[in-house]
């Protein structure tokens, strides 16, 4: 999908005149290219008195070989350590590390804040200060949007020091690229953090993903194929033929299937006789209407498509034992469904809905060692937003921090962060993919 917008007010000569008036010019993201590291450039670190996330920290940087920055260089990563600020006395600690180091971000680059989950923080105090890290992280990351650089916050619960890795890595990657102004919560898990092939997270683990013959859903399909899943197509009986194509490319297999109908749940559960690892609940539709002109009809097929059929999957995996342990649900709200909108009373009811499934679940598949998360992507340049009038198209891509939309494969690669085997201290999370819109922001 073309942005023609950012290719003007960025080329030759144009460029200098959308300077000029104060346009913003949205820079290219990074994103990932096969065989290159997890981050391409120097990392600058620090902490405040008391940091409990060091050990577990600088384990991360080394593991991944990240190089640490010089005095007064360029870094591509800002990562500080606020865990140990136990006072809001102590939050200059904040301004002491970025005052300095702000300016030495390069383009695309990235700042992780870590602080301490608020309520676990020990003291009224402690949970004051640490709660005071999501409005600087927030705000951070719109001062930092312009040149494609990114700000989020990880509360790490005590205990949960080991949960760090596939977070960390993630986001200090060129995959987090759409991902923007987030805070990211991660507990003890239930499992330790199995070794993995960080290239291959996914090999040996199946993954179910509706809605895969076209846009997210076949990004989804094909990134967690790339991280060595074997991947379950679902689709529509009409979207076979697609279907068959996009799984086929990476040796996978085909489900035509209409989640609605009312045998799809045990269907579903009989294909998966031996198990599976990772379920993605991607298929999902529009039928956009303002509530006085809304049949019942119209309101009823959205919801069964998109939290109904959602539930009933969940039911029949769960009580049939098929999730494998440390297993995976990953369902795709949206930004509609956090900050509402216009004519979608319905779309923004089941994808809200769509969260709640994953406030309710999660204390559940966190007692069977497995976890459930939400994605929920703003403005994503698909043949839905394509399709989209110009002025709605540009207000969604423009009023974000990053002033553009994103991609499927930001979406996917989001997904599979959170669908990978270490990402076990990560459950009842919704992680926006959004560029941080300023739509429910
Ligand atoms: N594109 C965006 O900007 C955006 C933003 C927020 C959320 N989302 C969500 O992301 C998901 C994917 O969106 P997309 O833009 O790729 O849409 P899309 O319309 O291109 O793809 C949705 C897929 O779901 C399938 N599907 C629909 N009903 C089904 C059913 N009953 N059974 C099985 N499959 C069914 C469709 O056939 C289609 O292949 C949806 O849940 C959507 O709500 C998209």
């Amino acid at each position: 999908m073309t942005d023609r917008y950012s290719q003007l007010v960025n080329a030759p000569v144009l460029s200098t005149v959308a300077r000029q008036l104060g346009l913003p010019q949205p820079v290219d993201l990074d994103r990932r290219r096969p065989g290159a590291p997890v981050i391409a450039g120097p990392v600058l670190s620090g902490a405040a008195p008391g940091a409990r996330l060091e050990r577990a920290l600088k384990a991360v940087l080394d593991a991944i070989g990240a190089e640490r920055a010089g005095a007064g260089g360029k870094a591509k990563a800002l990562v500080f350590d606020a865990s140990g600020i136990a006072d809001s006395t102590e939050l200059v600690e904040l301004q002491r590390f970025f005052y300095p180091a702000v300016a030495r971000l390069q383009r695309s680059g990235r700042v992780v804040v870590l602080g301490t989950t608020p309520t676990l923080a020990g003291s009224a105090r402690a949970h004051t200060a640490q709660r005071a890290l999501e409005g600087f992280s927030r705000s951070l990351a719109k001062e930092i949007g312009g040149k494609g650089a990114t700000a989020q916050l990880v509360y790490v619960e005590p205990g949960a020091e080991d949960q760090l890795a596939s977070t960390l890595r993630f986001l200090l990657s060129p995959r987090s690229a759409y991902v923007d102004g987030q805070v990211i919560r991660i507990g003890p898990g239930v499992a330790p953090t199995p070794e993995i092939d960080w290239d291959l997270p996914l090999a040996g683990k199946t993954a179910l993903v509706t809605g895969a013959s076209r846009g997210i859903g076949a990004a989804i399909a094909a990134t967690l194929g790339r991280d060595g899943a074997k991947v379950v197509g679902l689709d529509v009986p009409q979207a076979a033929g697609d279907l068959r194509a996009v799984v086929e490319a990476l040796g996978g297999e085909a489900l035509a299937l209409d989640i609605t109908a009312a045998d799809a749940p045990e269907q579903i559960a009989a294909h998966f006789a031996e198990g599976l690892d990772v379920v993605v609940h991607n298929a999902g539709v529009t039928r956009d209407r303002t509530i006085a002109k809304m049949p019942e009809d119209r309101w009823t097929q959205l919801i069964e498509i998109n939290l109904s059929a959602e539930e009933r999957i969940d039911d029949a995996l769960l009580n049939s034992g098929r999730l494998n342990a440390n297993g995976r649900l990953v369902c795709v709200s949206s930004m509609s469904g956090i900050a509402g909108n216009s004519g979608q009373t319905n779309y923004a009811a089941s994808k809200a809905g769509v969260i709640g499934m994953v406030e309710s679940l999660a204390p559940a598949l966190a007692e069977r060692e497995a976890t459930i998360n939400a994605v929920a992507p703003g403005f994503i340049e698909t043949r839905m937003t394509a399709a989209m009038p110009i002025g709605p198209r540009e207000a969604g891509r423009r009023l974000s921090s990053l002033s553009q939309g994103g991609l499927p494969v930001d979406v996917a690669e989001t997904i599979a962060w959170l669908a990978s085997p270490a990402s076990t201290g990560v459950n009842g999370n919704v992680v926006r993919v959004c560029g941080q819109s300023l739509l429910g922001a």
